[in-house]
């Protein structure tokens, strides 16, 4: 069966469950880890559930089905998802709630067993191959009342139209690509979403048109290696129909820029090894391209960036950001990093500051390294003890809120653009918006600017936001 037409098949499921569940008001529970490339299959399973006749409710205990989607990067995960299992065991027992776990953390045979064995009230298990055909899995479990695994472990397909209701009405992910081909030594990511695979240009741009036809204002570009779209596909002569000029991610880039109404285009992670010059140059050139960019170092000593299998040395990562910041205006930047990968020495970590402090990133994601079972890593036999792992955390840390400190006071009294996304969660009086550089401003306004661009002034600066006038 060709893809579309497994697609229309789990339509047919849908329908049916969508009889089955009539009049009945039923209501589902998604709970979702990890990043946005999760969050936005999220987004899918819910547009499925949608037209399967449920409701989405933020309380557990008022479900007719509980999901996770489960993300295993690092392994404060796992704690999570146990300890959500207990959780839903008691809800389980009260009433029939049906009990749905997917997502990346089901690629690991060991998480599987052990729920297999400790959590046998578990209806679903569903991985990050089979997402689409959650509608079969839940029909053949509300039919039969038998537990189902659909788990396998392919390199991986792309499918087009799977429903999907999305988070917000003014900002939206759109997946360009899966997969990972880079093996990181560190990561669990390339077992668990298989390889490489870009869609169809096509398909982007008229999912991208639809979206701006719906008001759509901001566009994220997903993928683990966005940078490296269709390059598979061009390297190994795997076929793709060529779509207004695109067959890469520059030209990709430069085709949305095109599309009327987006706004803003932001995309995540690109790989510095896949950062080429034709990048920058669309960056530099598209209008509506924001000039933060994510450029994920994870450590800034060349040796340990050779055992992480990163590709790049810490001279090269600092002359592509040099390049970078002479090429594109007001350019700034975010990033990954990862603290006591096996083997780092004081000495080494010094490094990792060095860099911080050159480049001023703008934002910085910390990590500490944890072990995750398949990858080299944790087969690596220097391993760090977590004191000596927290004690460099806490130091990179003290040295980025500085910093932030410092970037934030510079945007007093600027006027930034700002795309209003709503009212402010703690405080219905205000609202909410980003900035290019993606900061939250906080400001005072009417309602009917909910979905706008807008110029505010800067007034002050609060480490996680700012707050402005108009
Ligand atoms: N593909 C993206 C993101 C992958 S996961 C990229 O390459 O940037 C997001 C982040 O989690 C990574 O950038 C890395 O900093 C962190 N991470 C991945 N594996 C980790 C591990 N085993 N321990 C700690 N942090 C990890
Ligand atoms: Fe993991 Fe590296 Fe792939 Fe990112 S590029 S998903 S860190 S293996
Ligand atoms: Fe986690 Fe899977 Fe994303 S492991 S970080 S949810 S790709």
């Amino acid at each position: 069966m060709d893809k579309s037409e497994e697609i229309k098949e789990q339509q047919l499921y849908i329908e049916k469950i969508y009889k089955i569940n009539k009049d009945k008001n039923l209501k589902y529970n998604i709970l979702t880890m990890g990043c946005q490339l999760n969050e936005n299959d999220s987004e899918k399973l819910c547009g499925m559930l949608e037209k399967m006749g449920y409701t989405q409710t933020n309380n557990v205990k008022e479900a007719d089905i509980a999901i996770f989607n489960t993300c295993c990067v690092r392994e404060n995960a796992e704690d999570k998802l146990f300890g959500k299992l207990g959780e839903l065991k008691k809800i389980k027992e009260e009433k029939g709630i049906i009990i749905a776990i997917g997502g990346c953390m089901m690629q690991e045979k060991h998480i599987t067993d052990k729920i297999k064995e400790s959590y046998p009230f578990v209806d679903i298990l569903f991985g990050t191959h089979t997402l689409h055909k959650f509608p079969e899995d839940l029909y053949k479990v509300l039919e039969d009342k038998k537990k189902l695994e659909d788990i396998i472990d392919i390199d991986g397909e792309i499918y087009e139209g799977i429903p999907i209701k999305r988070d917000s009405n003014i900002k939206a992910s759109v997946t360009i690509m899966n997969g990972c081909n880079n093996f990181c030594s560190y990561c669990i990511v390339p077992y668990v979403r298989g390889r490489e695979r870009s869609r169809q240009p096509k398909s982007i741009i008229n999912e991208i048109k639809e979206l701006a036809s719906q008001g759509y204002k901001e566009i994220t570009l997903l993928g683990q290696n966005v940078n490296s779209y269709l390059k598979v596909e061009r390297e190994k002569n795997i076929f793709f129909e060529e779509y207004k000029g695109i067959n890469s991610f520059a030209t990709l880039l430069k085709a949305i820029n095109q599309i009327d109404g987006i706004e803003r285009i932001r995309f995540i992670s690109p790989h510095p090894k896949d950062f080429t010059d034709d990048v920058i140059e669309a960056i530099a050139e598209c209008d509506k391209i924001c000039k933060l960019v994510h450029l994920p170092l994870q450590a800034g000593n060349t040796r340990v960036l050779k055992e992480m299998n990163r590709k790049y040395t810490k001279e090269q990562y600092l002359n592509l950001v040099e390049k970078m910041k002479n090429k594109i205006p007001n350019l700034t930047l975010s990033t990954d990093i990862i603290v006591g990968f096996p083997g780092e020495t004081d000495l080494e970590f010094e490094d990792t500051l060095d860099v911080v402090k050159k480049v001023n990133f703008e934002q910085v994601y910390m990590f500490i390294y944890s072990r995750r079972i398949g990858t080299p890593g944790d087969r690596m036999e220097n391993q760090i003890s977590e004191e000596q792992k927290h004690k460099r955390f806490n130091k990179l840390k003290d040295l980025v809120e500085k910093q932030i400190e410092k970037n934030n006071k510079k945007y007093i009294n600027t006027i930034q653009k700002v795309l209003v996304e709503g009212e402010s969660k703690n405080n219905k009086e205000l609202l909410t918006g980003r900035t290019d550089s993606n900061k939250v401003v906080i400001f005072k306004g009417d309602k009917n600017l909910i979905g706008k661009m807008i110029n505010l002034k800067i007034i002050s600066e609060h480490m996680w936001y700012l707050k402005g006038e108009i």
